[in-house]
């Protein structure tokens, strides 16, 4: 069966079996049946953070668990709970649509519901942490449905409990968030929304105004998977010791750093491009032309390995410009 469809670089992989469940029950008579199969499982959701270096030996399970639904909290506060296989950005959406703020940083990430929590999705100054109140998960060694709060889920930057050592035992079925109903915090730090709000001459921005500033942002720099194989930042951007920063700032005046505590993040794509990496392609494989952090399927016939092998390339370059070791953010199978 060809995962093709299923992973936003585009890349081929077959899985030896695969199915679609849009019930728990039907999400637990499958994880039943490869189990009496001794198959390996493979959750897939939106496919946009995996990268597949080969064929899968197991049963792939696609959750399409759908629906979205709402609770008023109080006077400023709704609790909006969305299913894991409701499209991440039509959740954004469907609470702009109502005037619920807390998500509209988060607008146009690629990707589904069920996945936002594995990496804690962020960008323009929120993480999902900041609305996140808990989410509904099924344990494959119990089968039974589990809750896990904000504590539990242990967020950290594209990090969570799921990415650690709960990695393999949990299925995310629902999340839920509180968002405001009217007096909504507006998140304006990041200085990439400042400017575009400039543009667009907004003085004072609706939560509205703040999901189109971040659109046109996104547009104006990310590739769009539909169009371009990809899986947007390909790594993280690493944390380093301030005083292997100060040492680089001597050589590179250019670098930038946000310090956090006796740490310094600094951006990858930064890094990449200083290596000479932007925009260079190798066989049907490249480095986005205007984010570096993001790598391409830039023919569409790129294979998984191929792309794997340009990202090892990247991540020796960095280290012996730098010194620093970039991890790759996107899962690889
Ligand atoms: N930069 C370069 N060259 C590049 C790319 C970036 O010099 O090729 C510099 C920019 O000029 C800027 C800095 O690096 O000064 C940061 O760039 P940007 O604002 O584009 O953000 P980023 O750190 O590269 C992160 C997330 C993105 C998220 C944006 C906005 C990670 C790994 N990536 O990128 O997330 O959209 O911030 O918040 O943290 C994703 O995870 O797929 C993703 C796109």
């Amino acid at each position: 069966f060809s995962l093709k469809p299923f992973n936003t670089f585009g890349v081929e992989a077959k899985a030896k079996y695969f199915i679609e469940v849009n019930s728990i029950d039907e999400l637990i008579e499958a994880v039943k049946f490869s189990s009496s199969k001794a198959l390996p499982l493979l959750f897939l959701g939106g496919g946009s953070n995996i990268l597949f270096t080969k064929d899968f030996d197991g049963l792939a399970i696609k959750l399409n668990l759908k629906g979205i639904s709402e609770e008023i909290l109080n006077e400023n506060e709704v609790l909006v709970t969305a299913k894991a296989g409701e499209n991440w950005h039509e959740l954004v959406l469907f609470c702009l649509n109502k005037n619920y703020g807390g998500l509209e940083n988060l607008s146009l990430i690629p990707g589904n519901v069920g996945t936002s929590p594995m990496q804690n999705i962020g960008a323009y100054g929120t993480e999902i942490k900041d609305a996140f109140v808990d989410c509904k998960v099924l344990n494959l060694e119990t089968l039974e449905v589990e809750t896990f709060d904000l504590e539990k889920c242990r967020f950290g930057y594209r990090d969570s409990i799921f990415k650690q050592e709960g990695k393999g035992t949990y299925v995310i079925l629902e999340v839920s968030f509180k968002l405001t109903t009217k007096n909504h915090s507006i998140k304006t730090d990041y200085g990439a929304i400042k400017s575009e709000l400039e543009n667009l001459g907004i003085t004072h921005p609706t939560i509205q105004d703040i999901s189109k500033a971040v659109i046109n942002i996104r547009q104006s720099k990310l590739p769009d998977p539909k169009e371009i194989g990809n899986a947007g930042s390909f790594f993280k951007n690493p944390t380093i010791p301030f005083a292997h920063f100060e040492n680089l700032k001597e050589q590179f005046p250019d670098i930038q750093g946000y310090p956090n505590g006796n740490f310094v993040k600094v951006p990858a794509g930064w890094l990449i491009e200083q290596c000479g990496w932007k925009g260079k392609q190798i066989g049907n494989v490249g480095s986005h032309k205007l984010q570096s952090l993001v790598i391409i399927n830039t023919t569409g016939n790129a294979t998984g390995k191929e792309i794997f092998d340009f990202s090892t390339l990247i991540i020796d370059s960095v280290q012996e410009k730098f010194g620093i070791e970039l991890e790759r953010e996107v899962n690889i199978l």
